[in-house]
């Protein structure tokens, strides 16, 4: 009777598993990369991170908005590092709008450092209306607003492929493997050599996925690096103390240990 239930169970659990596939047919589970900052000691590559932004700046920026990033951000401890007068010189390339002036009108100028990322549009209507409809998300902290996190958003930037036959698409929408749904209204943006890396890398689409990724990593969790030095503290301390109690605890039962 017992053996007979144990059967049971199991083949209620292979029925359980063997589901579980079906309901989820649409989502390809995103690549899996071996990212430098995962890890408890992980820290972000600093090369990608400048080239990542590089990536974002001559791609990403004519679309999407960063809009909890300043510019000396940029030069800050534990993101890309870059020096006081590139920060300078990249904030400069940017025309801010500013104002009123005097006369009450608004004028543009050269960004400073402490201005915020520009954004791309004035709002998220005319995001949308210049994207078919679709708004390109603020990627302050995509990063962190999408399960799968770097994984997913490196999986989708080189997940474009062929609609598979007999999947027809609008105007305006691609077919990318790991969106749901493998529908999105952003293009293909990358390709091989698209950007002179100012380093020199050579950029294929993965080179640039990648380092785009990590510069997104690090906007979405600037304090990553702080916070994995802290964890790892916190675990020395933690096994110190347990090495103190551990011994503590001996020298006290020590004496019973005798009298038995
Ligand atoms: C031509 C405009 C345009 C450019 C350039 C562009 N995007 Fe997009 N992006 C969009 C639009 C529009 C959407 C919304 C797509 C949708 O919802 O179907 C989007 C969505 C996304 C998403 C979100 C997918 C999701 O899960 O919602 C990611 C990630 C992304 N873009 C990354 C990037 C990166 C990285 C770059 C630079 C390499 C970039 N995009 C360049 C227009 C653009």
């Amino acid at each position: 009777m017992i053996k007979y239930n144990f059967k049971f169970v199991t083949i209620f659990f292979i029925l359980i598993l063997s589901f579980k596939p079906l309901q989820s047919a649409e989502m390809v589970d995103p690549i899996k990369v071996n990212w430098s900052f995962k890890g408890l000691t992980g820290t972000f590559d600093r090369a990608s991170l400048q080239r990542g932004f590089q990536v974002y700046k001559e791609v990403c920026a004519s679309c999407h908005s960063m809009q909890y990033l300043s510019y000396r951000n940029l030069g800050e401890p534990g993101g890309p590092e870059f020096s006081e007068q590139e920060v300078k010189a990249i904030a400069a390339s940017f025309e801010i709008e500013d104002g009123p002036d005097s006369q009450g009108e608004m004028f543009t100028r050269p960004g400073r450092p402490s201005d915020k990322f520009k954004n791309p549009y004035p709002n998220v209507q005319a995001a949308a209306a210049a994207n078919g409809g679709a708004y390109p998300p603020d990627m302050s902290v995509l990063v962190k607003a999408r399960k799968g996190g770097a994984n997913y958003i490196y999986s989708v930037l080189v997940g474009y492929e062929d609609p598979p036959s007999g999947v027809v698409l609008d105007d305006g929408v691609y077919y990318n493997k790991y969106m749901v749904g493998n529908k999105i209204k952003m293009p293909n943006n990358l390709s091989d050599g698209l950007v002179e890396y100012a380093d020199g890398t050579i950029s294929t689409v993965d080179q640039m996925a990648r380092d785009v990724t990590t510069f997104l990593a690090w906007a979405a969790e600037p304090e990553l690096e702080e916070r994995h030095k802290t964890g790892v503290k916190v675990i020395i301390y933690l096994i110190l103390l347990t090495i103190l109690v551990y011994l503590s605890m001996k020298k006290i039962w020590s004496r019973i240990d005798t009298e038995i």
